[in-house]
Order: C-alpha cells, then sequence, then structure tokens
C-alpha cells in the first residue's frame, strides 16, 4: 500500500529560541516548531522528522500507551507491559522501563549526546522497528500525527487526567529536567500551558481526538482519576483489552508492583545514575511527585483557577467529556 502523506506542516517558531523552555544547553537551543493544522507544539528536531514517525509501521501485537505528557503515561506503562508480559514483576524490576517501554519521539526531545547511550539506541526508530513483539509503546503525539494505520492495527490505551493536575505536575516536570528548565512562576506556566505554547500542546485537541476515537476496538480511554480510584478494575480492562488473563496470585503482585510507593522506590534507587546522567535539578524534586488527584487546590489563586475554569468549559462547550 501507498505511503500517506503527513497531514500535518511544521514551522518554526522564531521566538521559541528566547522561551524559557529549551534552553540550558549552550548553544543547543533549536527552539521549537508548530504543526499546522492543529496548533501542535514540538522540538525542531521532531519537525524534521515527523515524517518518518508517520511511516512507522505499527504491529498487530503491540500495545501503545498514548497520553499528553504527565497523565500517567509511566504508570500506565508500567500496567500495560504487566498485562503483555505475563506479569512478570521480577523482570520489570530488572529492567528499566524506557528499555522494556520505549517512547516513539523520545530521541527527538533532547540532543543526543546528552541521552545515554543505551537508551537511545534503544528509542531510536531503526531498533524500534526491529524490536521483538510484543512491543509496548509510549508516545505524546496526538493520533493524527502517529501512523495512520495504528488504530486499526493495534492496541492503543489512551490515558486522560484533570487539566488542572497536569498544569501543576507539567510544571514539576519542566523544573525538573535540566533540558527544560523552566524558571517561572505556576501562573506563568499556566499561562503558557492555557496558550497552546508548551511542548505536546495543545492539551483539548489531544485528549478530545482521543475522546472521540474512545468506541474504536482497539482504544481503551482511561482516567487517571479512575486508575487513582479503583486500580484492581482498570488492571482487570487492560487485561481484557490485551485479551490477557490475569490470576488473583498475579493481581495482587501487580497491584503491589504499581503501587505510588513502590515505583517510586524504583526512582530513588536509581538516583545515582540519574544524577551521572546530569538531566535533572537536583534540588527540583522527583519524577513520582505527589501521586494524587485534586493537587491543584494547593497551588491556584482564585484568580487563576477561575480562568482555568473558563479555559476548561470554552474548550468542553458542545462535548461530553468532564473532568
Ligand atoms: P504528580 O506530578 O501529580 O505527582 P507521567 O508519567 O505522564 O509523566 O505522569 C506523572 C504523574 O503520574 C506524576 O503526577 C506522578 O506522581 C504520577 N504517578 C506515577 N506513578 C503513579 C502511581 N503509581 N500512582 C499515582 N500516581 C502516579
Amino acid at each position: 500500500s501507498q505511503a500517506q502523506e503527513l497531514p500535518v506542516k511544521f514551522n518554526f517558531i522564531p521566538e521559541s529560541i528566547t522561551s524559557p523552555f529549551i534552553d540550558i544547553f549552550p548553544g543547543q537551543n533549536e527552539g521549537m516548531v508548530r504543526g499546522e493544522p492543529g496548533g501542535f507544539v514540538f522540538s525542531r528536531e521532531y519537525g524534521r522528522r515527523a515524517n518518518e514517525i508517520y511511516q512507522f509501521k505499527p504491529r498487530k501485537d503491540d500495545a501503545w500507551v498514548c497520553t499528553f505528557s504527565k497523565s500517567g503515561t509511566t504508570w500506565t506503562q508500567e500496567l500495560v507491559w504487566l498485562i503483555a508480559n505475563g506479569c512478570d514483576t521480577e523482570k520489570a524490576k530488572q529492567i528499566p522501563l524506557q528499555m522494556r517501554s520505549p517512547y516513539l519521539e523520545g530521541d527527538y526531545l533532547i540532543s543526543p549526546e546528552k541521552m545515554p547511550q543505551e537508551i537511545r539506541e534503544c528509542w531510536a526508530l531503526e531498533a524500534l522497528t526491529k524490536r521483538p513483539s510484543p512491543r509496548v509503546i509510549k508516545s505524546h503525539l496526538p493520533f493524527n500525527l502517529l501512523p495512520p494505520q495504528l488504530l486499526e492495527t493495534s492496541k492503543v490505551v489512551y490515558v486522560a487526567r484533570n487539566p488542572k493536575d497536569v498544569i501543576v505536575s507539567n510544571y514539576h516536570h519542566f523544573k525538573l529536567f535540566k533540558f527544560h528548565d523552566f524558571k517561572g512562576t505556576l501562573e506563568d506556566f499556566a499561562n503558557y500551558s492555557m496558550d497552546g505554547q508548551i511542548y505536546y500542546s495543545p492539551y483539548f485537541p489531544h485528549v478530545l481526538d482521543a475522546w472521540s476515537k474512545r468506541h474504536y476496538p482497539n482504544v481503551l480511554f482511561l482516567f487517571y482519576e479512575e486508575m487513582k480510584q479503583d486500580l484492581r478494575a482498570v488492571v482487570e480492562r487492560v487485561a481484557a483489552h490485551l485479551n490477557q488473563t490475569v490470576t488473583e496470585e498475579q493481581m495482587v503482585r501487580v497491584l503491589e508492583y504499581l503501587s505510588f510507593k513502590n515505583l517510586a522506590s524504583t526512582e530513588a534507587a536509581g538516583k545515582e545514575k540519574v544524577k551521572e546522567m546530569g538531566i535533572m535539578n537536583e534540588d527540583a524534586g522527583t519524577f513520582f511527585r505527589k501521586g494524587k488527584t485534586g493537587d491543584w487546590k494547593n497551588h491556584f489563586s482564585p484568580e487563576l483557577n477561575e480562568r482555568i475554569d473558563k479555559w476548561i468549559q470554552d474548550n468542553l462547550a458542545g462535548s461530553d467529556l468532564k473532568f
């Protein structure tokens, strides 16, 4: 079959060279691009290579985890990986998640020499193409930038999270990682988020497009909030979606493995390695930060909250999606 043409054109955003988001490695801030239609914002390197990703071949036995970043991706990747791999919690403990579940567009995010070689090799599209099944692939790209055959070929789990908590979590993320090194306030960050100026924005077209496809047989649409509320039920739904069964003994192990406490302790254990890599600001907290719903209440002023409410309301007008 003939290759389909990428439906989006990427234009360089000149002011992004001085944007507060990607300026940490001297001389390596290449700026960002915006895709039209859709307004999708990402790195310049991605803009150059978006078509390669679009032409990537999904497989029938793949499982994809797709999200807007900070919506519970890592948690869901761990869950999906376990279900796709016989609930092998021992193997999960031995091999870092990044290697078990590669990040499709991850190597277009930071300059290659800043990435550990093993991760760079594992995430390269060529390596992904050759990777044995079952692949558990993570992506933050909206569906219209993913391979066009994806939803009719592979199992996809899409996770959405309350946009207020996404803003707060993302704010900490952009402070934490040196390749973002965001120095502004939460209010600044919320404004950038609502304006669709940060990586992977705009938020609502991303989520609403997935929401409109939630009844596709290959799509399982989840909310972070339901994972918090009843993880066992979500494990069961993911297992059913991937045509797997989970015994009670496996369920107990999987739930223990997926607990915030356990996943956070894995991060703590890998701390020295991360230090060596030098990609995190050490005084800016941890990746597994709080793992709560509604943390935004501790951060937004009434005025900011009102503006965000309006942003949400305007964007969800006419939709049955609710947060
Ligand atoms: P917070 O910053 O609100 O704590 P992503 O993986 O998409 O980047 O999402 C990260 C968010 O998921 C973080 O949110 C993180 O704490 C939360 N998270 C990760 N594992 C979790 C778990 N086991 N239980 C609850 N939340 C979890």
